[in-house]
């Protein structure tokens, strides 16, 4: 049997097939199936042309493609809230929680097994070595170029001196963010410590690894669901390409491979988020446009697992870590199989050996236009270096004011505790940009949003949308597919 059967047969019948609806026909179609099941199909009266509708119910999408493998998705660290009435004196618990996460890091570097106390310190004989662990306090250049730190940690603060002759550590200074935790190696002066080193918490070299079956993982973010300018089409022809409707044949065989889909954020484009909103929303409420949300991914092959997680513009506080999505609002979510909803930032394990760690990137505005480094890099349009950031400082929000926080004395969850195998954000809606750093793959996501006014005025030149980055995790090939194009283009990284 063939397409062209199926033509004929439609064609006897008075229905029309256009070349574009021929194409959406799954190669693994039933034709035996569906010409025995619709023997008695009725003849039309008038010439009718097949529509994208009446087709869907010809040749509903399928289900399940069968798997080799069992698939699956674990949570290792989703953040659970306890509500509870937060006092000033939860803040310096939550300060001294991150301080002792970050000091283990830290106290792993030989350099700074013997790290004292900074009460201790002071009390040391001038050009005596020494080596403490500290937030940032305060950061200032003097006129001759040399840079003035003050540490602080529960026992006191110290100022700490880097010379303007050491490259290497002015560099450093380019980096550096207030609050943030680091090593400081140097010698005692007068009151201060002249520094010889800064070390960053920082993640050792990460395990390549590579799983044995062929199976590949979808990463995609910001879509905006609601929003007037929604990529609807180009998100549409994402959904076709996953359920083996659209792309060419060897585009397919890759989309077959495709068991996991993690999206990170800013699933829907949210109401009352800025002034004015309401006019560019196609969808006005919050419930409809997770209704139309689920209804997409509720039409996904059902082999396909997925994980997400909320961002700044869904229905949820601004504070990070945001808990997982509503279940009031988001419950033609939480109704779906195959559906792993997680807090941001959150860690996943999938496959049962690789660890996903996701971050909408809500923070990333404030360092990508405060810190010389990241605007050196391209600030935007670097968010690979964005991650490399956050993965040295390990902790997502290093800096007091670059994101609202909600304190908890138990657990900092913004601490980067476990290296992943990938590290996910989106947020940015410039390029994905792919890169690794200590054999960590770093995906930043675009959107599915087209250029918002808001971000014509902001003057954001490379705001692209539309594209999907496709890992395989047996080889670790990536694959980003860009669905703006008739012909989806593959770009190999
Ligand atoms: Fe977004
Ligand atoms: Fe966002």
């Amino acid at each position: 049997m063939s397409k062209q059967k199926i033509v004929s047969f439609l064609f006897e019948k008075n229905y029309m097939v256009s070349p574009e609806i021929l194409k959406k026909i799954p190669d693994s179609f039933d034709y035996d199936s569906f010409l025995q099941s619709h023997k008695n199909f009725q003849k039309s009266q008038t010439t009718i042309l097949l529509t994208e509708e009446m087709f869907q119910n010809f040749f509903p999408p399928p289900q399940t493609v069968y798997s080799p493998f069992s698939t699956k998705i674990e949570i290792v660290d989703s953040y659970v809230d306890k509500p509870k009435k937060r006092e000033v004196k939860d803040f310096v618990g939550y300060m001294k929680c991150r301080y002792a996460s970050l000091k283990r890091f830290l106290l792993q570097r030989t350099e700074l097994q013997g790290a004292i106390s900074i009460n201790k310190a002071l009390t040391k004989n001038q050009k005596e070595a020494v080596a403490l662990i500290g937030f940032v306090y305060k950061k200032e250049q003097t006129k001759n170029g040399n840079y003035i730190l003050e540490i602080e940690d529960p026992t006191g603060i110290i100022k700490v001196l880097i010379g303007n002759k050491n490259e290497e550590l002015l560099k450093v200074m380019d980096e550096l963010v207030l609050d943030e935790v680091i090593g400081i190696v140097g010698t005692m002066g007068d009151g201060l410590v002249y520094v010889k080193e800064i070390i960053f918490p920082d993640i050792p070299m990460k395990e390549y690894k590579k799983a044995k079956d062929d199976v590949c993982v979808a990463f995609i973010s910001d879509l905006h669901v609601g929003s007037k300018m929604f990529a609807k089409d180009e998100f549409e022809k994402f959904i076709d390409w996953l359920n083996l409707l659209y792309g060419s044949d060897e585009q397919k065989e890759l989309a077959q491979k495709v068991k996991y889909l993690v999206i990170s954020g800013d699933l829907i484009d949210g109401v009352g988020i800025y002034p004015g909103q309401e006019k560019e929303l196609s969808i006005s409420d919050i419930y409809g446009q997770y209704d139309a949300l689920a209804k997409y991914l509720g039409s996904l092959r059902g082999d396909i697992k997925i994980v997400l997680c909320g961002g700044n513009h869904d229905a949820l506080r601004l504070s990070e870590p945001q808990p997982p999505l509503s279940k009031e609002f988001a419950a033609s979510l939480y109704a779906l199989k195959n559906i792993t909803i997680v807090s941001n930032p959150a860690m996943v394990r999938i496959h049962d050996m690789f660890d996903i760690l996701i971050y909408h990137g809500y923070c990333f505005d404030y360092y990508m236009n405060n810190v010389e480094s990241l605007r050196n890099a391209g600030a935007y349009d670097a968010s690979d270096m964005m991650m490399e950031f956050v993965l040295k400082k390990r902790h997502i929000a290093p800096t007091h004011i670059s994101s609202l926080y909600i304190p908890d004395i138990e657990k900092d969850s913004l601490v980067i505790e476990k290296v992943p195998d990938f590290f996910v954000t989106g947020h940015i809606h410039h390029d994905v940009k792919i890169s690794s750093y200590k054999n960590v793959t770093l995906i930043g996501s675009c959107s599915f949003q087209y250029k918002t006014a808001f971000q014509e005025k902001l003057g954001h030149t490379n705001i692209t949308w539309g594209k999907s980055s496709i890992i395989n995790l047996k080889t670790r090939q990536i694959k980003i597919m860009d669905f703006r194009k008739e012909e989806m283009a593959e770009i190999v990284s």
